[in-house]
């Protein structure tokens, strides 16, 4: 550095290593790659179906076989992780027992992925009643309360017939006490030991969610989501939540949202030996995409920002809408 003068700095001088665009690439501490990327997706019901989500967009509803085209073109982009939310047609009831009947929609869209895409593809689908129920709450409901336990049954049901049907893993985002252990020996008694479990463990009931609740016709017709999603104000509770999703046989653990809780992350990661995911949820996606359209931010840079900050706090793994654009445009 020009200009240097012995007698005013001490030997430190952090900016030796911010020189040239090759240095700092060589001293950088946190590194984004595709196969970090797990990309969500909505399923239809029938055949050539595509519906724009007006809250997200880039992001769509799309039937199986339309899905299995934006797949193959993921994978040739290098984006190898899938998550499946159902968006289903039939009619929903109190248990949401349509996510787990013979023939049910995200069950065959794991099917046909699997057929079409073998281990090419590592497939998680999200477990969980809201889209499925009546009245669109995640758990049983009774009298304006959400029942635990008998909760755990049908959240069951739904995981086993994901997993029988070829999904890798089943992702569990109720919040209900004791679904990952419920799950889990429910899956082994099926014979489906190989099968891993990415809990949802920290999932805080978040106002970030609400583009995915019209994406997913999933919001609650009453009431909120507090009695059993994580209050954002509790630090310490995460920790519970993770050291008991892991006694349960919890094979990743789940942050949601990532972007307001990069504490949360780093403390998570710091106290598991587990893989970490971050979940960057529909709300962060939206409101990024709202201000580069309004042409208030550089859309790549902020982005990539985001989800380097995210990486940097400790996440393995990351659940976002805006894998397939970073990497159809270049940007990872
Ligand atoms: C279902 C579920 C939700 C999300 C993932 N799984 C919504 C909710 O809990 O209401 C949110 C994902 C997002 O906002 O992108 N329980
Ligand atoms: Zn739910």
């Amino acid at each position: 550095m020009k200009g240097n003068d012995p007698r005013h700095g001490s030997a430190q001088r952090p900016r030796r290593l911010r020189r040239s665009p090759r240095l700092r690439e060589s001293v950088a501490e946190t590194h984004l790659r595709r196969e970090m990327l797990i990309q969500p997706h909505f399923v239809l019901e029938g055949t050539g179906r595509v519906e724009a989500i007006a809250s997200m967009p880039g992001i769509e509803r799309q039937s199986i076989d339309r899905l299995l085209r934006t797949i193959e073109k993921d994978l040739s982009l290098g984006i190898r992780s899938a998550i499946l939310f159902g968006v289903p047609a039939g009619p929903k009831d109190g248990v949401g027992a349509s996510s787990y009947h013979a023939d049910a929609l995200v069950p065959r869209a794991v099917a046909a992925l699997k057929a079409a895409f073998g281990q090419d593809l590592v497939l998680y689908t999200d477990i969980c009643l809201c889209a499925y129920t009546d009245h669109g709450h995640c758990g049983v409901l009774d009298g304006g309360e959400i029942l635990n336990d008998p909760s755990l049954e049908h959240l069951s049901r739904q995981a086993i017939a994901c997993a029988a049907a070829g999904a890798d893993f089943v992702a569990p985002s109720d919040m209900m006490d004791g679904r990952v252990g419920a799950i889990r020996t429910a899956l082994d008694r099926a014979d489906l030991g190989s099968v891993g479990i990415l809990a949802y463990s920290v999932k805080y009931a978040s106002a970030y969610y609400g583009p995915f609740r019209e994406a997913a016709h999933s919001a609650p017709a009453a009431g909120d989501r507090k009695s059993y999603q994580m209050d954002p104000r509790n630090r310490r509770e995460a920790l519970r939540e993770c050291a008991l999703d892991e006694e349960e046989g919890a094979d990743m653990l789940m942050v949601k949202p990532a972007l307001a809780y990069l504490d949360v992350i780093a403390d998570v990661r710091a106290n598991t030996t587990l893989p970490v995911a971050a979940y960057n949820v529909s709300g962060e996606y939206s409101m990024v995409k709202a201000a580069a359209a309004a042409g208030l931010i550089d859309e790549r840079l902020v982005t990539l920002e985001n989800m380097t900050a995210i990486a940097r706090a400790g996440a393995d793994l990351i659940l976002t809408y805006h894998g397939r654009e970073a990497c159809e445009r270049g940007w990872l």
